[in-house]
């Protein structure tokens, strides 16, 4: 089936990803509709995305009408049918498989037949989740950066069913969101995150190895390395639970020891340390 030309575009969980993603949908002047489970976790989406695009017109990189009508095209919702009229859904709900298996069969009886379905998971395999709808072809993933505004890179991904129409679709609109999008297969962590996951699993074992403090190991990567931000900053701004839960994912796949979450993360995990948006990871935040 042929991909429709995408107006309309739906993103389904507005977390930090979500919230982000619906930014740049604004922003690229696609009418967006945003659904989260509460009005108050709406609106909080929201408040985000006017805040930094306030700062945008502040610096004077966006008009104020500009700003105004990018906000004017985001309407929330907490009902999934008032995402019927989408061309695209982009899903960017909990790193489960269970909630976002119901979510796709869900969107599956709500959106037109040709409706393009994306998923912005990290870690999980697009293939299941495609699994889920009754048109797999039209599935893809769309797997965006923390955080998603700033972040060039969206991985295209096409899983075992995926159409060429979906996928050459999904890469367009990363293409006009300002991305700079890559086509990769369905395989454990696409590119970035087979890689990045047991990168900064190193990271944290040279914590306990070298005993180096965060703050030197931020330092070491930054200052040696070249890294824009340092491991533990970086963990903070992802969350440590989106990350332990990441690394879990593939190690399960693929069964090598340095995906596997470092006891240290879990440990602050179970904690309810979790970076940035718990207050408190490697570092305070207040
Ligand atoms: N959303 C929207 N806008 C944001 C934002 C956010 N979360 N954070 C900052 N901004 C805006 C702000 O308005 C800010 O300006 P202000 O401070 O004057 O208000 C503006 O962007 C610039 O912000 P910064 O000064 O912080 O930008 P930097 O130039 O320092 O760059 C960075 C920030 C791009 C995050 C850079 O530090 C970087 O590249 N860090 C590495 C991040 C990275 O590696 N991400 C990948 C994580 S892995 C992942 O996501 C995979 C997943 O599957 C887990």
């Amino acid at each position: 089936m042929a991909a429709p030309e995408i107006r309309r575009i739906g993103v389904v969980g507005l977390g930090a990803m979500g919230a982000g993603i619906a930014q740049l949908a604004i922003e690229a002047g696609y009418e967006t509709v945003g659904r989260e489970v509460t009005d108050e976790l709406g609106s909080k989406a929201r408040d985000r995305v006017a805040h930094f695009l306030q700062r945008k017109v502040d610096k004077e990189q966006m008009t104020e009408a500009v700003r105004e009508t990018a906000l004017a095209s985001l309407s929330l919702t907490t009902d999934l049918a008032d995402l019927g009229g989408c061309d695209l859904v982009i899903e960017a709900i909990v790193e489960d498989l269970g909630p976002k298996l119901e979510l796709f069969g869900e969107l599956d009886r709500i959106v037109r037949p040709d409706t393009i379905l994306a998923t912005n998971t990290s870690a999980l395999s697009v293939t299941e989740i495609a699994a889920a709808s009754s048109s797999p072809q039209r599935v893809v993933g769309m797997h965006f950066f923390n955080p998603a505004p700033l972040m060039p890179l969206v991985e295209i991904v096409r899983a075992e069913l995926s159409s060429d129409e979906a996928v050459d679709a999904a890469f367009a609109v990363g293409a006009r969101l300002g991305k700079r999008p890559i086509r990769c297969h369905d395989t454990p962590g696409f590119v970035v995150n087979r890689v990045l996951i047991p990168l900064l699993n190193d990271c944290l074992r040279v914590l306990d190895e070298s005993r180096v403090s965060p703050e030197d190991l931020d330092t070491a990567m930054t200052a040696g390395a070249g890294w824009p931000m340092g491991p533990c900053t970086l963990l903070d701004l992802v969350g440590i639970d989106v990350h332990v839960h990441a690394s879990e994912a593939l190690y399960e796949k693929l069964r090598e020891p340095r995906m596997a979450p470092p006891p240290r993360i879990v440990a602050m995990k179970n904690a309810g340390l979790i970076g940035r948006k718990s207050g408190r990871g490697f570092y305070r935040y207040d």
